[in-house]
């Protein structure tokens, strides 16, 4: 189910003049909150999302990719787009989400925070152990989260 509910649409959509079909990159695909929008009012869209359990309906004006925007948008000619649309961060239900680290509501493993899940991941508490700021990182982490269980 999506939860998301997408912030800043109304004056992304009167920014856009959607009289001569515009061809619009959404490099945060997200929920589709902004692309089902754009495709409502004719657009022609070109999105992605880093997420790869994230997969839109099919459309025939929708091209999408399971891929980070800066590398997406490198497989396009240079003023190809009439618009291009970033909404950064996380959706509602990446954070909701007892799988990635991001919720303090369940029993995730800690400092996950996993954009894309797949086997060779590496969670971003084991990258942060190995760099300079293992000496405090996790105390920091152990204060804030009180109870939560913290290993390097
Ligand atoms: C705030 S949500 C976007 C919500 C979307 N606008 C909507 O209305 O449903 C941000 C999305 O950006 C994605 N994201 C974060 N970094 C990314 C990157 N480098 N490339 C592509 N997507 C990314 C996240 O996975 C997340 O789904």
């Amino acid at each position: 189910m999506n939860a998301h509910i997408p912030v800043l649409l109304d004056p992304i959509l009167e920014n856009i003049n959607f009289s001569n079909y515009p061809v619009i990159f959404d490099g945060t695909y997200g929920g589709g909150g902004y692309t089902d929008k754009f495709l409502d009012n004719q657009a022609i869209v070109f999105a992605c999302d880093l997420d790869n359990t994230v997969k839109p309906n099919s459309n025939k004006n929708l091209t999408f990719a399971n891929q980070s925007y800066s590398e997406y948008i490198k497989t396009f000619e240079d003023n190809f787009f009439d618009v291009i649309v970033l909404d950064l961060g996380f959706s509602s239900n990446q954070l909701t989400s007892s799988k990635r680290g991001f919720s303090y509501q369940n029993d995730d493993e800690i400092f996950d925070l996993r954009y894309e899940i797949s086997d060779n991941f590496t969670p971003a508490w084991k990258l942060a152990c190995g760099k300079p700021v293992e000496n405090f990182l996790p105390q920091f982490w152990r204060k804030i989260q009180q109870k939560r269980r913290f290993r390097c």
